[in-house]
């Protein structure tokens, strides 16, 4: 019954993020750079994005930790079988893109506030206050610019983990 739950939780939360990466490199970020969205509804889409991604890294490792406890003892499982490598590559991956979301993000928002430390942008992300309704503030195309070469690497990187997740599910050999 834990470990159902602990599958649902985990494939539930990778889903959402892997498919909200997807869905804004796919449908917003283009708009974004033709200038088609505006500032508010860029920053605000990136901010969604930016939670998820907070959001699912707790519940992915928690998940995660909890199925390798039940599944990969002992832990040299992880290490020489090629099921455990797979599950090492979505650790890493997970890592990976989490890293890149976070950082492009960082990097929309110093374009508005180039002294904001991390601290401030842990506590805050980018929400549309941040802009401050600052007339001169950069246009969407400007901070999709930023963005992009960070999205567009996690987007390859949530391919990568979808395909690592489907030779797991697809029963990839022990
Ligand atoms: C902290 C990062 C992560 C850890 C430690 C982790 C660990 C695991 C483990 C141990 C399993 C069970 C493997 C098995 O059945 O033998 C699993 C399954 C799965 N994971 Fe992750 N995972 C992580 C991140 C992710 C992410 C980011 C995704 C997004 C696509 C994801 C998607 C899945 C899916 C769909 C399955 C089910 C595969 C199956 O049917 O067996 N995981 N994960």
């Amino acid at each position: 019954m834990i470990r159902t739950a602990a599958y649902a939780a985990h494939v539930l939360s990778g889903a959402f993020w892997t498919g909200a990466v997807l869905f804004v490199v796919y449908a917003v970020l283009p708009r974004a750079r033709e200038g088609a969205l505006s500032r508010e509804s860029f920053a605000d889409a990136a901010h969604r994005l930016l939670m998820v991604t907070r959001w699912t890294g707790v519940a992915l490792p928690l998940t995660g930790a909890y199925l390798i406890w039940l599944l990969y003892r002992p832990l040299e499982l992880l290490t020489g079988t090629s099921r455990g490598w797979a599950v090492l590559a979505m650790l890493s991956l997970w890592g990976v893109m989490n890293g890149l979301v976070e950082l492009g993000v960082l990097r929309m928002r110093r374009e508005i506030d180039p002294d904001v430390g991390w601290g401030t942008y842990m506590a805050e992300g980018f929400p549309t206050e941040a802009l401050g309704g600052a007339g001169n503030a950069p246009e969407a195309a400007r901070l999709a610019t930023v963005a992009r070469p960070y999205l567009l690497a996690s987007a390859a990187l949530a391919v990568l983990l979808l395909v690592d997740a489907a030779l797991l599910a697809g029963g990839l050999p022990g």
